[in-house]
């Protein structure tokens, strides 16, 4: 994503500054061309030989440094970057940048751009929470400038609070999305995935699963988030979610279904990737189920949980809906039927009985059934590819329906 983009990477002052040395190796090893201008407090803690041997460029640090360089200069390297991350990002540079204040290489450059840009506030926490810089970052946001937030935990005062700059191997991700500069075919528009199986309690220590891993359901989220939507992800599973995703914890499918009729109205894009029980137990012990005395069994009963799909496709007003049919047998027949039954725009069907695909692995063969078009195969790739290739599809039928 990241192979040949010009990125400026702004270093200003803080303890956080190693750690944009380490970005600046990811950046570099994701073959960005990465271009670095420090602040003259950045280069108290790092110095800018650091950067300049590890982008292979030179770095600006003054306005008025006597250089024969010319891509060096201010106004060119702006003109240049594709996009621009300042990290970490203090309290006084933020301040600059609220209030338009060009008064050295580093705010001139930023000052200049013509493109996206990123920050990563790191301070103190007083500081952060002070509310000219939290009024500052507001400000910045409105000009839609994006912050990468910074995280809790140990600061260097040597007391925990929020401030911390977020780890290199984050910033690296979040900045692989934001620089995308691809067109972004989703912008504006609201995505709600939900994914896992749900999880249906028997007493307070056991429930019914299923095999769903949750994968698909946050490639979705990942392809979602990476052509701009504003990405809700419903979920059962607790993997690492993709950044600006919105995560709503779940377990069984009536709290799935609580959880997805209130994103339901604003939604541009539902998609099920979720693994829903069809049935639940009827009435969940208060208490954990002791073993029976006797060698009877133990016979439970179980009831319909909600078909969450359908009934969404049932209240469809300007959503588009796509649901998932793992099958193990009949693919394509039961998941033409299920298209009809659920009102869905389009179902992609998978084959579960697979090992190499499917349930639990990183890559996905499917079939997609968009309505009242003959099918269309994807073979085997990553889910996210899969995931990609879907909302790349989907966009036009989007704009169609
Ligand atoms: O009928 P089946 O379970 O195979 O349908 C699969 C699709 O329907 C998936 O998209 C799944 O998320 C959704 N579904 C649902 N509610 C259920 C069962 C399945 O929304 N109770």
């Amino acid at each position: 994503m990241l192979v040949g983009k010009k990125i400026v990477l702004v270093v200003t002052g803080g303890i956080a500054a190693y750690k944009a040395v380490t970005l600046t190796r990811l950046l570099v090893k994701a073959q960005a061309d990465v271009r670095v201008v420090m602040t003259k407090s950045a280069c108290e803690f790092v110095t800018p030989k650091t950067f300049s041997v590890l982008s292979t460029h030179p770095v600006l640090t003054d306005l008025f440094a006597d250089t024969t360089d010319p891509a060096i200069d201010h106004i060119e390297l702006a003109d240049w970057a594709d996009y621009m991350v300042v990290a970490p990002a203090s309290a006084n540079f933020i301040a600059k940048m609220a209030q338009g204040i060009a008064d050295d290489a580093a705010s001139s450059v930023v000052i200049a751009r013509h493109t996206g840009i990123a920050i990563a506030p790191a301070m103190n926490s007083n500081m952060y929470q002070n509310p000219a810089v939290q009024r500052n970052l507001n400000q910045l946001s409105a000009d839609g400038v994006k912050i990468m937030a910074p995280e809790q935990g140990q600061l260097a005062e040597g007391y925990a609070g929020i401030g911390r700059l977020a780890e290199p191997e984050n910033l690296f991700a979040q900045i692989g999305i934001l620089a995308e500069t691809d067109e972004k075919t989703l912008t504006g528009k609201r995505v709600v995935v939900t994914a896992g199986g749900t999880q249906e309690p028997i007493d307070p220590v056991r429930y019914i699963a299923n095999h769903s891993s949750g994968k698909m359901g946050y490639a979705f989220s990942q392809a979602a988030v990476e052509q701009g939507a504003q990405v809700t992800l419903i979920t059962t599973v607790d993997l690492t979610p993709p950044p600006f995703t919105k995560v709503v914890h779940v377990k069984t499918a009536q709290e799935m279904q609580a959880a997805l009729m209130q994103q339901y109205d604003a939604a541009d894009v539902v998609i099920m990737a979720a693994a829903v029980a069809d049935y639940r137990i009827a009435e969940p012990a208060t208490q954990k189920m002791k073993k029976q005395a006797d060698a009877s069994g133990l016979t439970l009963k179980l009831v319909e949980n909600p078909d969450i799909l359908a009934e969404l496709g049932a209240q469809k007003s300007h959503q588009y809906l796509v649901g998932f049919a793992a099958e193990t047998q009949q693919l394509l027949d039961h998941a033409q039927a299920k298209l009809k039954k659920k009102h869905a725009d389009l179902l992609i069907a998978n084959d579960v009985s697979q090992a190499d695909i499917g349930f639990g692995s990183d890559d996905n063969a499917v079939t997609l059934l968009f309505k009242n078009e003959t099918p269309e195969t994807l073979p085997k790739m990553s889910k996210l590819e899969v995931a990609r290739q879907v909302l790349k599809l989907i966009k036009p039928r989007m704009e169609e329906a």
